[in-house]
């Protein structure tokens, strides 16, 4: 029989469209009357398909009964309660590892946006003020600066193996230490005490909620800087906006944001901020891997009981 699979969202439209031709695929997103389907197809439905950002709610979770697997486009799955899919036995896949370059180029890249100010650089010269006012005011250099990384998983090491030959030295905080040659620091203060780049890669959800408070900002001070490619949550936005206006950081090179895409707009009005509309991932070649990724764990468990790239 064919399999009955919920899609939360379209992950890419030729992949949903693959999809759409193996299983019996209803999509969730254009479906008006939500409650009538749960009601008539809640119980048929075995698999769902979703993002990084959409995740499942525990609420849909409940709705259906019989669900085995979840299938996630993205490498997060903050959105996903793992603890209730383990207890019911439901088995979840992500995409790890396909995206890790692009994300940690998009880290890089935001780090030199922002300590060199390409996008007021970009102005600058576009809006004729290079020609009219003269040289732009100059800027701060990343060789020589120290860079704490915040979670040093498989983005994290990848951003410090592209930093370190630029002249970049490395520090990070974590649950534990690693066997790598950057520095550990057991506390998330004394990093950024000592660094003057705060890069956070590290996961979102309930472990890192926040952690970046007005203490940890303090520590970085009026010299320093945040990118962050990991999750909105782990910032204290109001404290971080209070940092921006304060000046008691030099600026932040943004990619993810508490509420998105509704942003908090007082970041907007920032000239030492970058931003990023949570796109790190978003280049053709990657998300294309992402969607097969998806596909390809579902077919997977269709046909063999298994998952390529299980995180329950
Ligand atoms: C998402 C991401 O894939 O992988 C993640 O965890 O945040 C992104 O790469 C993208 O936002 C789609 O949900």
């Amino acid at each position: 029989m064919t399999r009955s699979v919920l899609a939360i969202t379209d992950i890419r439209p030729a992949y949903t469209a693959q999809l759409a031709k193996r299983y019996d695929l209803h999509r969730y997103d254009q479906i008006d009357d939500k409650a009538a389907f749960l009601d008539r197809m809640g119980d048929k439905i075995t698999a769902v398909v979703t993002s990084a950002r959409f995740g499942l709610s525990v609420d849909l979770m409940g709705r259906l009964p019989n669900l085995e697997v979840i299938t996630s486009f993205g490498v997060g799955y903050d959105q996903i309660d793992l603890e209730a899919c383990r207890a019911r036995g439901i088995r979840v896949s992500i995409t790890p590892d396909i995206l890790t370059d692009d994300v940690a180029d998009t880290a890089i890249m935001l780090m030199h946006a922002t300590l060199r100010k390409l996008v007021a650089g970009d102005d600058w010269a576009r809006s004729g003020k290079w020609a009219s006012v003269g040289p732009m005011a100059l800027t701060r250099s990343v060789r020589g600066k120290k860079l704490g990384i915040v979670g040093l998983g498989r983005i994290g090491q990848a951003i410090a193996s592209r930093a370190a030959p630029s002249g970049l030295e490395i520090g990070y905080f974590g649950r534990n230490p690693k066997p790598v040659d950057y520095r550990f620091f057991d506390r998330l203060t004394d990093l950024a005490t000592w660094a003057d780049i705060l890069m956070l890669s590290c996961p979102g959800g309930p472990a890192t909620e926040g952690i970046i408070n007005a203490d940890v900002l303090a520590a970085l001070g009026e010299n320093g800087f945040v990118i962050n490619v990991a999750r909105g949550s782990v910032i204290d936005e109001p404290a971080l906006i209070k940092a921006l206006e304060t000046r008691r950081i030099a600026g932040a090179g943004l990619d993810v944001f508490y509420n998105e895409p509704n942003m908090d707009r007082a970041f907007a009005a920032f000239e030492n901020v970058v931003l990023y509309p949570h796109h790190a991932s978003g280049t053709v070649e990657t998300r294309d891997a992402m969607a097969q990724l998806v596909v390809d764990n579902l077919d997977a468990w269709d046909t063999r009981g298994e998952l390529i790239t299980p995180v329950a």
